[in-house]
């Protein structure tokens, strides 16, 4: 861990990640963010992306706090910064559990032995993966949804809040699943899926 912290994006899921980054132990905290300035959180809004480079001291992790999980992969693609891994105190993270650098994970998540979860992914509040999921990098799991045991999730897929998926499922990439969805058969065709059990949106 380094000294200062950066969160690109000072928006609602950045402060968020800035209570998390305090209670990590960071004190030094700046956003950057290309559409706001002034303050957030009590913590000075830096500057733009286009001074990341200016701001990569060598002293300084950064995170980003962008819920789009194409917007966030393009932003982690172009910048070669140490990313910080951010796990809130209550979150719960099993034995054998492996955490890809840039990822968030939120208070009241659990995560059980042996799962796997990628890059710049967020685990949003109160997420339950089950013991020997599998998440890809750029992958969001949203507030309050629950994934059962061994179920894969594909690169930049996002489940919604309060969404189920069941046991021994595997869901491709690029998918949206909707708040409230119920996921009972495997998802092999990138779209938007909703309801219970999950149809996908033509
Ligand atoms: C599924 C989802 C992506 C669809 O968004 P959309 O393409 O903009 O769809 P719309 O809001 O235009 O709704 C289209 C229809 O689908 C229905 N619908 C939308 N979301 C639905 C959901 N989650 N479950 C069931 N039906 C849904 C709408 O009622 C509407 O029905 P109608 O045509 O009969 O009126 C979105 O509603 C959703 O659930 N996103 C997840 C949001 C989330 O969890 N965010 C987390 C932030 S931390």
């Amino acid at each position: 861990m380094r000294n200062r912290l950066i969160i690109i994006g000072a928006g609602g899921h950045g402060k968020v990640i800035a209570d998390i980054a305090m209670k990590n132990g960071y004190t030094n905290i700046g956003f950057v963010d290309d559409r706001a300035s002034g303050m957030c959180m009590g913590f000075p809004i830096v500057g733009i992306c286009a001074d990341m480079a200016a701001l990569n001291d060598g002293n300084t992790d950064f995170v980003i706090a962008v819920g789009n999980n194409r917007i966030r992969r393009s932003i982690a693609e172009r910048f070669d910064v140490s990313w910080a891994k951010l796990i809130h105190p209550s979150a719960q993270i099993g034995y054998g559990v492996t955490i890809g650098v840039g990822t968030v994970i939120m208070a009241g998540a659990v995560v059980n032995p042996d799962a796997s979860i990628g890059r710049h992914c967020i685990i949003n509040t109160a997420a339950v993966i089950e013991h020997d999921n599998m998440l890809g990098n750029y992958v969001h799991v949203s507030p309050n949804a629950a994934l059962g045991g061994t179920v894969a999730v594909g690169e930049c897929t996002h489940i919604g809040v309060g969404a189920a998926v069941r046991n021994n499922i595997s869901i491709c990439e690029d998918c949206v699943i909707g708040a409230g969805a119920a996921v009972v058969r495997n998802i092999t065709e990138a779209g938007t899926y909703m309801g219970a059990p999950a149809k996908k949106k033509e």
